[in-house]
């Protein structure tokens, strides 16, 4: 794809987002040649310092974060060439004017974009589109780009997104959610509508139920001040395991473009069972882990972390049984889990499909074991199929065995560098493709069905239920599947 010209403000340089992800995913997209070199990369962020000190703070970080290979000197070169920065008061609405004196000294003659990516705090997203404006940057190819949270539940991300639409319209508006952006859950797009292998079997018809899992070893990593204001469901539910769901559940969209896709999407958060007061109780179970372990080492419960408060009922933990009611996947059960302190990071969708209609092997084998397509969306991306196969050897009677066929994109694609989410979508972000961004209804559709959960685990008034830190949840996740006859994929 031709490199296209653009200005990025990067409001909060200096902080973790940026130092982690954004600054070394703009360095590899500059090194696979996709920064046209005209692109400006403007840092944003409060501390006064010269370009100079600003560049050579992003190399800092480059030489901790870009750590599996060295950083080349000539990409290097190309890439600090691009580099301005600018200190401003975010909130003072004068300062922009500083930001817009950087925007036009040097400037040459080329048509470019402006993209304002905010890495900041949500509270700040108003005072910058204010700002913004301000300095006339809400032009008509001005972008901008918003990280989570947004919101902290319907009526606070309806007041952000009211007021950045003030500023701008949605075709303008970029909603980050960083899963969108990884190599396997694209290729959930590829499973689906390029192979027509799965195509006839993606319904109720054939499947019996799906699993997703997005399990953390980590725990809540420094960061227990949001965290505790957020909890699992908003922070990872509400959109990662949403936006997984809403890939595997949608129908096929016209095209691969950014309103067809969001379309579908949107019809499947639609489409969600609310989970309430009635059924609360059966489809939903919320975790909070205590003392153990993270692989050998102990580790203390959440309670116990820095900066904990004594009393806190956030869950680190849940697992839901969730319901599409629609033509396709009726009686079907999504079951999500997600959590932290869990044994392993692992994200997965598991699809179990229902038993051949009639078993001739039933003398040797009794019941037959039904296929499932399991979907590693990391570590080692890969898709596998489970299936039954016949035992080789002269015996008399048939034996059969299930082993599995098993595709790991490394080894499937050996020279190929999976890039990090970020990459992809800065890249997305300059070109002004907004198929792997969220729309604004997409995001309030999923926080109202959030809302409703929440609301009735607040009136229920149960407390999270404790597991040990490095377990698979609380048994009740497990029970949870056990009353329908079913079992979550691989407990250890
Ligand atoms: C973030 C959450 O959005 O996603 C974190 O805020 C979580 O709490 C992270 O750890 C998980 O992302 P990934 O890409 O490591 O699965």
């Amino acid at each position: 794809t031709a490199a296209v010209c653009s200005d990025l403000i990067l409001f909060g340089t200096a902080g973790d987002l940026a130092r982690r992800k954004l600054i070394p995913a703009l360095y590899q997209l500059e090194k696979a040649g996709l920064l046209h070199k005209g692109t400006r990369i403007i840092g944003v962020a409060r501390e006064s310092k010269t370009a100079q000190e600003y560049t050579d703070w992003v190399y800092a970080q480059l030489e901790k974060f870009v750590t599996k290979e060295q950083i080349d000197a000539d990409v290097w070169q190309r890439f600090a060439n691009k580099l301005h920065y600018c200190a401003m008061d975010l909130g003072d609405c004068d300062s922009y004017q500083q930001l817009r004196q950087v925007i036009d000294s040097d400037a040459d003659d080329a048509e470019r974009a402006t993209i304002s990516y905010f890495a900041t705090p949500p509270a700040l997203f108003a005072a910058i589109c204010e700002g913004l404006a301000s300095v006339a940057l809400n032009h008509e190819s001005a972008r901008v780009v918003l990280e989570k949270p947004l919101g902290h539940d319907l009526a606070s991300s309806q007041a952000i997104n009211q007021k950045v639409a003030e500023y701008f319209s949605e075709s303008q508006i970029y909603r980050i959610d960083h899963y969108l952006g990884k190599e396997t859950v694209l290729n959930l797009l590829a499973l689906r509508f390029a192979n027509s292998l799965f195509t006839d079997q993606w319904s109720h018809d054939r499947i019996d139920n799906i699993q997703i899992t997005a399990a953390e070893q980590v725990g809540v990593e420094g960061r227990w001040g949001y965290y505790d204001d957020a909890g699992q469901l908003r922070d990872m539910v509400q959109n990662h395991l949403l936006q997984v769901l809403a890939l595997i559940a949608m129908e096929p969209p016209t095209r691969l473009d950014a309103q067809s896709i969001r379309d579908e999407k949107l019809k499947v958060l639609r489409s969600l069972r609310p989970i309430d007061a009635d059924n609360v109780a059966d489809d939903s179970v919320r975790g909070q882990y205590t003392d153990g372990f993270s692989g050998d080492t102990k580790v203390p419960g959440y309670l116990k972390e820095e900066g904990a408060a004594a009393q806190s009922t956030t869950e680190t933990f849940v697992a839901l049984k969730a319901h599409i009611d629609n033509w396709r996947w009726s009686g079907v059960p999504f079951y999500l889990r997600t959590g932290k302190r869990m044994p392993q990071k692992r994200t997965e969708v598991v699809i179990t499909f229902k038993p051949q209609p009639h078993n001739i092997f039933h003398e040797t084998i009794g019941q037959l074991p039904p296929n499932r397509l399991i979907i590693r969306l990391q570590p080692d991306e890969g898709v596998e199929i489970e299936m039954m196969n016949k035992v080789p050897g002269l015996g008399q009677r048939m034996q059969l065995q299930p082993a599995t066929l098993n595709l790991s994109f490394f080894k499937a694609f050996e020279n190929k560098r999976i890039a990090d989410a970020y990459e992809r979508l800065l890249l997305e972000a300059i070109q002004g493709n907004q198929y792997l961004f969220v729309h604004r209804d997409e995001v309030e559709c999923a926080w109202r069905w959030i809302d409703g959960i929440r609301e009735a685990w607040e009136n229920s008034g149960e407390a999270p239920r404790g597991y040990q830190a490095g377990t698979w949840g609380p048994a009740a996740s497990v029970t949870m599947l056990a009353q329908d006859g079913r079992e979550w994929d691989d407990e250890i």
